[in-house]
């Protein structure tokens, strides 16, 4: 699916945030300009054929996870599918039996998680996902362990994103609501400017209208050109900002299609999205 048939790329989110617009501040992307055309080379994550798990046992089996650059990937299916262990893999905090991951091209399948987040991949994981002591300004900071240059503007860049933040600043992000806390997470992801940005869950525990606004900014940060993989309980919500949608079965894909096209057919609707 390409952006100008989506729907939701044009009735959904705020598109006067300046992180959309032209010169005003967007989470700096050297690729820029938020293209949904695939890369000459291939996905922009192309994680391919990933089979193992934690110990003799695989968990994953021959599964398969791209994202195009600039589009929204997200991952569903029941309880103990495996999905947070493929976004593990993804991540390289799994080792691998079979299967490899290329980000833009290169093959990444042997780096650290660190060498990964230098490559361009952030990741946002399901639980303890923010430093509750320390504040929002200091969970940012840490976001951005890895730069050398100076993260300001980025900061500024995430408090347009999402400016309660900004008022709660030097607050201990444990005293945050969740959907506020969720949203110091996605912010510490995108302290080290991704050009990937990994999410599990990041709607767990929210209302719908969190979740709702979660997923406005989560389109934001898509159309500034960043690669969404985002795994989902909130199934059919998130099919409906997706470009492509994945159902994970005992650790394999079971139907990959569209986000549409998946909503709409019928053994999915019943199986995996209540009708
Ligand atoms: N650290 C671990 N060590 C051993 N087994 C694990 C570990 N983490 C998960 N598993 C097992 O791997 C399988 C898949 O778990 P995983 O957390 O990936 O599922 P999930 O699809 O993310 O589930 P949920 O929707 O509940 O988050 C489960 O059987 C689980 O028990
Ligand atoms: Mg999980």
């Amino acid at each position: 699916m390409t952006r100008s048939d989506n729907p939701y790329r044009d009735d959904r989110g705020n598109k006067d945030r300046s992180i959309t617009k032209a010169g005003g501040g967007t989470i700096d992307n050297p690729e820029g300009g938020g293209s949904a055309l695939p890369a000459p080379g291939g996905p922009f994550l192309a994680a391919e054929g990933m089979t193992g798990g934690y110990g003799a046992a695989d968990i994953l089996h021959d599964c398969t996870l791209t994202v195009e650059k600039g589009q929204i990937a997200v991952i569903v299916g029941p309880n103990g599918a495996g999905k947070s262990t493929a976004m593990k893999a993804v991540f390289g905090m799994l080792r691998l039996r079979g299967g490899h991951v290329r980000l833009d091209g290169e093959d990444i399948t042997h780096l650290s998680p660190q060498d990964r987040v230098a490559k361009g991949m952030g990741f946002v994981p399901q639980t303890n996902n923010v430093f509750p002591s320390m504040s929002v300004e200091e969970n940012l900071e840490m976001g951005a362990f890895l730069r050398r240059d100076d993260f300001r503007a980025t900061m500024e860049q995430v408090f347009d994103l999402f400016p309660i933040l900004k008022d709660k600043r030097r607050q201990p992000a444990g005293e945050l609501s969740g959907g506020q806390r969720q949203q110091v997470a996605v912010g510490r992801a995108l302290m080290t400017q991704p050009k990937l940005l990994m999410l599990d869950e990041p709607t767990a525990g929210v209302s719908p209208i969190v979740m709702d606004e979660l997923f406005d900014r989560i389109i934001e940060v898509a159309r500034t050109g960043i690669s969404i993989l985002m795994v989902e309980q909130n199934a059919r919500q998130a099919l409906e900002i997706a470009d492509k949608g994945y159902v994970l079965v005992q650790g394999a894909n079971r139907y990959t299609d569209t986000g549409a096209a998946l909503l709409a057919d019928p053994d999915v609707r019943r199986t995996f999205l209540g009708g």
